[in-house]
């Protein structure tokens, strides 16, 4: 995600799409199993960004996990290495709503490592929490040329894509079954896929691939570099969701206990709605946007930094121009999935 604090500041629809899971999440921490007695219990944030999405669920889980007992409590959140873990650690410490500053004896670290590897003991976690991250690949399975993604199996190139992700999927579920503790519980949310395969909001890097079109055909950006650009999420049905729990190896250690659905607000056109102000809708549209897609689609053009930079400027500013003439491009209807699953 944009570092410097960029992601924190447009992460309202992460975090809308995840409010519907917060009693599934007080559920996991009042039945999970705790370590022995004396011993801290152990929160695992997978892909947690820069923490602005962390301080709710680590609160509530904190909250029912010391209705049980007074435990000091560890917080481990993860992310990829190249994570602003610096951010994330002001945020849950100097936010009015850090869970640092409304807690005592809870704990706080970091791991730096890809959920798709093994990011911590055997185990070792009693509650996980995974929001809007698990929907991320491991890999770009095929270049997906005239497009900057592929978020469901409708779009152009879906069927690699789909193996990719039911593949990853699968691992992710596996490496967790690992560092959960027998009886732990972990709560996954993600985008998801309805009956007709529609995610609700496939249209919302259309804007920003005519932008950076234009920049190629001005010559500003090769080919080559754009057909390289990807954001590599894709969104599974409640069937591929479900699938792995009947596998034969993951079945005889995790279990699904719920699988809860919904369609979510979208918090940028309900204050559209109120106030009418296009700029203010294309603005937060295009900061939400720049927020998750900047690093995955400038960051790894072999270009001068600054260079990129104003690549990246002069494609959200025609995204921003766009949706300010055209709001309803900007409209989403996300399908959400949030996933209670048990350690047997
Ligand atoms: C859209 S953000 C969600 C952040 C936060 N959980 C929230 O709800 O706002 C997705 C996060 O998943 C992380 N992520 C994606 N792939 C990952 C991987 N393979 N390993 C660890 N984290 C990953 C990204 O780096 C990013 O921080």
């Amino acid at each position: 995600m944009a570092p410097g604090g960029l992601y924190n500041r447009h992460a309202r629809v992460q975090s809308s799409a995840a409010v519907f899971a917060g009693p599934l999440l007080q559920r996991a921490a009042q039945e999970a199993s705790l370590p022995p007695a004396g011993e801290a219990v152990v929160f695992a944030d997978y892909g947690c960004a820069t923490g602005r999405n962390s301080n709710h669920p680590a609160a509530i889980a904190i909250r029912a996990l010391r209705a049980r007992e007074d435990r000091p409590v560890l917080v481990v959140h993860e992310d990829q290495p190249e994570n602003d873990f610096a951010t994330l650690f002001g945020t849950i410490e100097a936010e009015p709503d850090g869970y640092l500053r409304m807690f005592d004896r809870v704990s706080a670290c970091a791991v730096g490592r890809s959920f798709y590897q093994p990011t911590l003991p055997a185990g070792f976690v009693s509650v996980g929490w995974s929001s809007a991250a698990a929907h991320w690949l491991s890999r770009v399975p095929t270049p997906l040329p005239g497009h900057l993604w592929a978020p469901t199996a409708r779009s152009a190139q879906g069927a690699a894509f789909s193996k990719q992700a039911r593949d990853d999927w699968a691992r992710f579920l596996a490496l967790r079954a690992d560092e959960l503790r027998v009886g732990g519980r972990l709560v996954i949310v993600v985008a998801t896929v309805d009956q007709d395969g529609i995610c609700g909001g496939e249209q919302i890097l259309d804007g920003l691939n005519r932008a950076v079109q234009e920049l190629v055909a001005a010559g500003a950006l090769s080919s080559d570099d754009y057909a390289s650009m990807v954001v590599p999420c894709f969104f599974l049905s409640e069937a591929e969701l479900e699938a792995p729990f009947h596998r034969e190896d993951l079945a005889g250690r995790l279990h699904l206990i719920e699988h809860a659905r919904t369609v979510s607000p979208d918090p940028l056109w309900s204050a559209f709605e109120t106030t009418g102000d296009r700029e203010a809708l294309a603005s937060a549209f295009t900061g939400w946007v720049r927020g998750f897609s900047e690093p995955c689609l400038f960051g790894s053009l072999e270009l001068p930094p600054t260079q990129r930079r104003a690549l990246a400027d002069q494609a959200y500013a025609a995204l921003e121009r766009e949706i300010r003439s055209h709001p309803e491009n900007a409209r989403c209807a996300w399908r959400s999935a949030a996933l209670l699953v048990g350690k047997r």
